[in-house]
């Protein structure tokens, strides 16, 4: 019978990776801490019309790429990204009323139907964040700069911040005129993605990543010529704060985006092509003022961020040790089994990490798997050393052994790790 499998696009996370996780995880964790941002988390699934409505119906994510399905005349679909589900918390639980100002960060899944390949999956995790009722442009640069060193702290070489504006509602509307004005006399020269997008989605088409659309797009006139004067000043104050920071940025007249909410500031981070390919952005983001407008909430402005924590992993250079069990408890026979199980449940209960091997092979293959693993300490428990309670515990990093009484096992094993190294618990790090 042939074997099943997973879901195309669809990755496992296997124990070995995980410490890699879980550094990523807590150093997003403590960033947005230590910035006052709160942790929120909303269901996986929403109702299709919420992504419909926030992210916009000519876009690829809302166009092509949702698992949408029906359950009990509800069709719902599983959150291609988290801000349309943050917003619709927002607004539900009438966050305006409780707080002026409100800080949110997530950590999950989403889902996109795209054709995978390296650093972009069909389900993949971001860890993002939106600040939702100040207009900017200092909360815009805050952000930005917190990502940067949030980037730095991962050690992802190559960073480089992208900034543009795309303007309010208005501007954005005029812009669109100017480049269906621009691109229409060209059609012919278009790709057959950017012809259909010259009516659906025409500002997509600017960053088209197609030679021939590259071309025409030259003769498109930059947005600044549209810009309203307190869009413009909005984007100047943007900058403005950022060189006060110290954070480096390249304004880029063609970021536009894929989501259709956003006003104003956009922006992407990029690492090092080597890493990740030309094109493949660590984190999008920027503000969605409307949005919560036309969720039916309050018409305050937001705006936000999200990273892919697979393309973060690949990027970061960031060494993580694997912590593994720093006692690895052998029993040989039977007696040794139920002593290993006894003095195990006490190094753990004691907050100390312990391995039982219990299938009760050979001492010296035993002994390899201790070595192999990391572990600092292994402890033989054969017939003698259960009758006579005194235990042979062989330090495998300092290449000592100790004659040591049950009773004492915990602390001496205690008192060995909290005076330091003669190192590990980690992966293939024993000698
Ligand atoms: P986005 O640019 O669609 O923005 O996605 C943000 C990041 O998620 C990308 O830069 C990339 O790192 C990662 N990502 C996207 N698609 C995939 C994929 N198929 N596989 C792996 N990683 C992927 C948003 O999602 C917005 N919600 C960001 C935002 C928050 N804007 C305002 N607030």
């Amino acid at each position: 019978m042939s074997a099943i499998r997973g879901v195309k696009g669809m990755n496992d996370v296997l124990p070995d990776e995980m410490a890699r996780w879980h550094a990523l995880e807590s150093a997003f964790r403590r960033k947005m801490h230590l910035a006052s941002f709160g942790e929120v988390r909303t269901p996986l699934v929403e109702s299709t019309s919420l992504f419909v409505r926030a992210i916009g119906e000519a876009t690829d994510v809302v166009e092509k790429e949702m698992f949408t399905f029906s359950r009990h005349d509800e069709q719902m679909s599983l959150r291609p990204e988290g801000t349309a589900g943050a917003v619709r918390a927002y607004v539900e639980h009438g966050m305006q009323n409780k707080e002026p100002l409100t800080r949110w960060y997530y950590i999950g899944q989403m889902f996109r139907a795209e054709r995978p390949q390296r650093g972009r999956y069909r389900q993949f995790w971001q860890a993002g964040a939106e600040i939702i009722g100040d207009p900017g442009p200092a909360c815009d640069a805050e952000m930005i700069d917190t990502l940067v060193s949030f980037l730095d702290e991962l050690q992802i070489p190559g960073i480089k911040v992208h900034i543009n504006t795309i303007g309010g509602k208005e501007t954005r509307q005029r812009y669109r005129d100017t480049v269906v004005a621009a691109l229409t006399p060209k059609i012919d020269a278009l790709s057959e993605d950017s012809k259909r997008r010259l009516t659906t989605n025409p500002l997509r088409i600017l960053d088209s990543k197609n030679p021939a659309d590259q071309e025409a797009v030259l003769s498109v006139p930059p947005i600044t010529d549209v810009l309203a004067p307190e869009d413009a000043a909005h984007f100047d104050a943007l900058k403005k704060h950022l060189e006060a920071l110290g954070t480096p940025f390249v304004v880029d007249p063609k970021l536009v985006r894929g989501l259709d909410y956003y006003t104003r500031t956009l922006f992407e981070i990029k690492g090092a092509e080597e890493k990740l390919g030309a094109g493949s952005t660590l984190v999008g983001g920027g503000r969605y003022d409307g949005m919560l407008k036309d969720l039916g909430g309050p018409d305050v402005p937001a705006i936000g961020f999200a990273a892919g924590m697979e393309r973060l992993l690949i990027a970061s250079e960031r060494d993580v040790p694997e912590t593994r069990a720093q006692v690895f408890v052998l029993p040989l026979g039977e007696a040794g089994t139920r002593k290993g199980l006894v003095l195990s449940r006490a190094l753990r209960n004691a907050g100390i990490a312990a391995d039982l091997d219990g299938r009760g092979t050979s001492l010296k293959s035993l002994l390899r798997r201790a070595n192999g693993q990391g572990a600092r300490f292994a402890i033989v428990l054969g017939d003698s050393e259960v009758q006579s309670g005194n235990l042979q515990v062989k330090d495998l990093a300092a290449h000592e052994q100790h004659e040591v009484t049950e009773a004492d096992l915990v602390a001496f094993i205690g008192a060995k790790l909290a005076s330091g190294p003669a190192v590990l618990a980690e992966k293939g790090g024993a000698p």
